[in-house]
């Protein structure tokens, strides 16, 4: 691998599947680094490294990985706590407050992120931010037939909002429960707290990106004198 990015991404993936241990329960997150984490929690399983973990997919993507590198999985019907959760994130602020939801996966991401004892997220150092939303749009999920008056709040709220588009799909993307993405610009997120409980208090929205207080320990992966490192 050669692209610095990946190289990053692989890098900070692999230091948080170490930090997992046998027997834990593990919240499987959603995206390019995570994928990393995930093959490498499947290699220290096979190399015996690691015992008796069970995974929480997060994601159809993360169940169809799970399942490629041997990973067994479970269901939140099945068991009574997740030890870790290891996923990625869009942005990251230095309250440790995150936007997630560039796969269109935050409302499981949340619902399996907020139950891990310990939340890991995994980054590479172009996802640091010092304020939300200025580099990412905020991805809210809605049910499909509330689109347009949900639209139409947001822009109430000051946002300018979009339907997320599929990229090799006509239409637009549809989510692991069959609902749409909008994806908001706001001019600035000063209060990240009261805008994720005002989102979701728009009738029709099911969740937005904005993970506030739910990490616990951010790993950014970074190149340092031209060695991937990890902070
Ligand atoms: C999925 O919905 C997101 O929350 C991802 O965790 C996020 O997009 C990070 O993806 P990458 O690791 O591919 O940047």
């Amino acid at each position: 691998e050669t692209d610095p990015v990946k190289i990053m991404k692989q890098e900070v993936g692999k230091t948080a599947a170490s930090r997992v241990s046998s027997g834990a329960i593990v919240g499987l997150g959603t995206g390019s680094t995570t994928a990393y984490a995930i093959e490498s929690l499947g290699n220290r399983l096979q190399s015996g490294d690691l015992k008796d973990i069970v995974g929480v997919p997060t994601s159809f993507q993360a169940e169809v990985l799970a399942k490629q590198y041997g990973i067994p999985l479970t269901t939140l019907d099945a068991i009574d706590r997740i030890d870790v959760a290891i996923d990625g994130a869009d942005e990251v602020d230095p309250q440790k407050n995150l936007i997630k939801g560039g796969g269109a996966a935050h409302t499981r991401e949340k619902v399996v992120d907020s139950l891990a004892a310990e939340f890991i997220v995994v980054v590479d150092s172009g996802k640091l931010v010092d304020r939300l939303g200025s580099t990412f749009l905020l991805p809210v999920e809605v049910i499909p037939m509330a689109v347009t008056p949900v639209m139409r709040a947001i822009e109430k709220l000051g946002g300018k909002p979009e339907l997320r588009m599929g990229i090799k799909k006509a239409g637009p993307v549809v989510t692991d429960q069959g609902n749409l993405v909008i994806d908001v610009k706001f001019e600035a997120i000063d209060n990240p707290i009261e805008l994720e409980k005002t989102l979701n208090n728009l009738p029709g929205v099911l969740e937005n990106g904005l993970f506030v207080g739910v990490a616990n320990t951010i790993l950014v992966g970074e190149i340092k004198d031209g060695k991937p490192t990890v902070r």
